[in-house]
């Protein structure tokens, strides 16, 4: 009785709504970056050339002297992007079922209402947990490498460094969570609502579950094409690619430090490295 009376004097709180708008935010932005970052790394369908050059291009290289970039731009961005991605996974996990007990009344519900958002909201919920330790890696290999993003090193990363299975599993997670969130995030917020309501949601479903495959198939296409490339690289890994098909082998140098050498790339590397 006493916790009631409590409970009842006390002011309503509006952090829940204030938690809810931000996690919304973080949401959205983090869903929009998905789909341009999806776009950017697709570009080695296109060919080491693209993506060298989209790589490049984010690194500000047309604006320095010596064509390298400047890494740092990668640092800052891959620093905002881990911070709102930590942003929102906490503020995510105030609505994750606690325990075991919570879990099964969960279940339980789902199976009873067979409720299609319902049901989207727990497969947010279990890829979102995912992602969580996932994401977290490939971000934290991102931020402390920040001018290794390159057709090669890319490609020796996924097949060399065996990242290519927590890309798989990180991307059927991120394609799936990032377009249920922006659709739940429509049907929430009535963004794109027309009058008749019913229809409405049928038509965002409809776009939804078309842009889980759109972005899948690229996804899946650049993950092979990068596992292909990183099999053939594996002999050479470290050597990076630059776009007059010159290769940039890093050698130990005399004085025990690695430099970095512009090779011809049908030269005999091997040659250079006894240089
Ligand atoms: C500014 C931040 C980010 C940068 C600079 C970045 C950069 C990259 C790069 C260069 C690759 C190609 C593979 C490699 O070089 O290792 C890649 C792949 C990938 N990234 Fe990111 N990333 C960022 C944020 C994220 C986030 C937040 C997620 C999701 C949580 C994510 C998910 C993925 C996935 C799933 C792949 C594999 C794509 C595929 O297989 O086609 N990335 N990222």
């Amino acid at each position: 009785m006493d916790s009631y009376i409590i409970e009842s004097n006390k002011k309503k709180s509006r952090m829940p709504a204030r938690l809810d708008f931000a996690q919304s935010g973080t949401g959205l932005i983090l869903g929009l970056f998905m789909w341009v970052h999806m776009l950017l790394v697709g570009s080695i369908i296109l060919g080491k050339g693209s993506f060298n050059f989209v790589a490049k291009t984010m690194e500000l290289a047309f604006l320095s002297d010596t064509g390298h970039g400047y890494p740092l731009m990668v640092f800052l961005a891959v620093f905002v992007i881990f911070t709102l991605f930590i942003l929102h996974a906490c503020l995510g996990v105030r609505k994750f079922p606690i325990s075991w007990k919570q879990h099964r009344i969960l279940r339980d519900q789902m199976q009873m209402m067979n409720h299609t958002d319902t049901n989207l909201w727990y497969v947010q919920i279990i890829t979102g947990f995912i992602m969580f330790f996932a994401g977290s890696v490939h971000l934290y290999i991102m931020l402390t490498h920040p001018g290794s993003i390159d057709p090669y090193v890319s490609a020796d990363r996924m097949v060399s460094s065996n990242m290519w299975p927590l890309y798989l599993i990180l991307l059927i997670c991120v394609e799936l969570h990032g377009t249920i969130g922006l659709y739940r995030l429509c049907m929430k917020w009535g963004w794109f609502a027309g009058k008749d309501a019913r229809k409405s949601r049928q038509t965002l479903q409809k776009m939804k579950n078309r842009a889980t495959i759109f972005f899948l198939t690229i996804g899946v296409l650049a993950l092979l094409i990068f596992v292909v490339i990183g099999i053939k690289h594996r002999d050479n890994v470290g050597e990076r690619y630059s776009k007059q098909g010159i290769a940039v082998e890093k050698v130990l140098a005399d004085d025990g430090f690695l430099a970095e050498v512009n090779e011809p790339a049908n030269a005999q590397s091997t040659d250079l490295k006894h240089q």
